[in-house]
């Protein structure tokens, strides 16, 4: 049956570049949605919809934008920021004060290349960008700032997400890789290619701005390991993507856009901040995990046996994976205990999840996960494949469902 399992790019963040807000800045692990949208068809308007890992915001936006009302969490604050500027609605002044007032910076920036304009202090920043490119960029960050000051919760914040694509596609970066890389060399880029592009940029997410969305989200700031109450509120259904088991770093493939909107300003944060994410596992975060200490005992006996084979096995650094493989399924389990509190009774939830595989041992995550499910007090639980996730190896994608039904 699993061969004929598809890839599926209509499920990934692929399919999201061309819809509108849903395309505004690419996160890989991004979930496409066409598999929200299949997840929600079924739900009426009233429905409250809530994504306890909010990311690029595609669950909210999704519901929001077929008029029901949205939670979302997340804890990175470039997350909820970006989260918030796509579910804002903009009326057309704003818009049009937008337009010219890009257009004034992009006037004035060019007389500010040569001046002493602030550059993100980013490891290697080389790599990145060329020095004349880089300043190029940096002068338009200086003339934008002027005009719209530096990047928060307002109407701006949509200029901030065309700066955050200008430097990325400005960039060595290379996404034809799961994760991140660099491409061998960087560009010079002319200033007539970075107007222009800044330009392609702002037009397209203007005109998708201008469509104003029918229901409402929000994105808050909360750890999913112990979430908040929503004053009251208790959501009928939950569609989300927690990180996978896979060492995978959103920290990573974020940190261009959080250095140059000051979210982050130096490593050090983005390695406190990994510690924070569920399955983080950059600078800090990995070293920390040598003397981490489990704080729930009351885990599925599954996950200590699963534990247990990468822990035996002969890989480098299997003791330390073992601990970090423990350290997901037990944040997790945090993660589904906590939930309870705001969950109406009869909600349904559907985790969006990967396998991965460590040293030739498989970890089950939706089997894993729904054991936390069972022994927490969930009912109707099953899993179904979503899709294959890479040609050559075995892992692939699940969705695992459940109902809270309340005693
Ligand atoms: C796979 S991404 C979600 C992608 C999302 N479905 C989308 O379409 O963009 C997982 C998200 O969980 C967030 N996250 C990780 N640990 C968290 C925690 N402890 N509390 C809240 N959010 C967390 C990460 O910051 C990341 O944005």
């Amino acid at each position: 049956m699993r061969s004929t399992v598809q890839q599926r790019s209509e499920y990934t963040f692929k399919a999201n570049r061309s819809l509108g807000r849903h395309g505004w800045l690419r996160l890989t692990p991004a979930y496409g949605v066409k598999l929200v949208e299949n997840l929600l068809s079924s739900v009426d308007t009233t429905a409250i919809i809530l994504d306890p890992f909010s990311g690029t915001a595609t669950t909210g936006l999704v519901a929001a934008e077929r008029g029901n009302q949205a939670f979302a969490f997340d804890i990175n604050p470039f997350l909820i920021w970006l989260g918030n500027a796509k579910y804002r609605n903009y009326n057309q002044d704003c818009l049009r004060d937008i337009r010219e007032k890009v257009l004034q910076a992009l006037k004035e920036y060019k007389s500010q290349i040569d001046r002493d304009n602030w550059i993100p202090p980013i490891f290697n920043i080389e790599r990145w960008w060329s020095s004349y490119t880089l300043n190029l960029l940096a002068s338009l960050r200086t003339a934008l700032v002027r005009e719209f000051g530096e990047p928060e919760e307002n109407e701006y914040s949509i200029v901030w997400i065309a700066f955050c694509r200008l430097i990325i596609e400005t960039s060595s970066a290379a996404f034809n890789h799961i994760s991140m890389s660099f491409s061998d060399t960087v560009i010079h880029h002319k200033t007539e290619f970075i107007e222009e592009l800044f330009l392609n940029i702002i037009e397209f997410i203007l005109i998708s701005a201008e469509k104003n969305i029918v229901g409402n989200a929000k994105v808050l700031k909360a750890d999913a390991r112990d979430l908040i109450s929503l004053d009251n509120i208790k959501v009928n259904k939950v569609i989300t993507s927690p990180p996978y088991p896979n060492r995978i770093s959103y920290i990573r493939e974020l940190r261009p856009y959080m250095y140059w909107t000051k979210f982050i300003d130096e490593a050090k944060e983005a390695g406190e901040l990994d510690w924070l994410a569920i399955g983080g596992t950059w600078g800090i975060a990995t070293s920390r995990l040598n003397s981490w200490k489990i704080a729930e005992e009351a885990l599925p006996e599954k996950i200590f046996a699963t534990v247990e084979k990468i822990k035996m096995s002969n890989g480098k650094n299997s003791r330390l994976l073992a601990i970090y493989v423990l350290k997901y399924f037990h944040d997790m389990h945090l993660h589904l205990s906590s939930i309870r509190s705001i969950l109406e009774n009869g909600a349904e939830l559907h985790y969006i999840v990967g396998n991965s595989t460590f040293f030739g041992n498989m970890v089950d995550t939706p089997a894993l996960l729904a054991d936390s499910m069972k022994v927490l007090g969930y009912s109707k639980i099953h899993s179904e494949i979503v899709r294959k996730r890479n040609c050559n190896k075995a892992l692939y994608e699940y969705c695992v469902s459940a109902s809270w039904l309340a005693g």
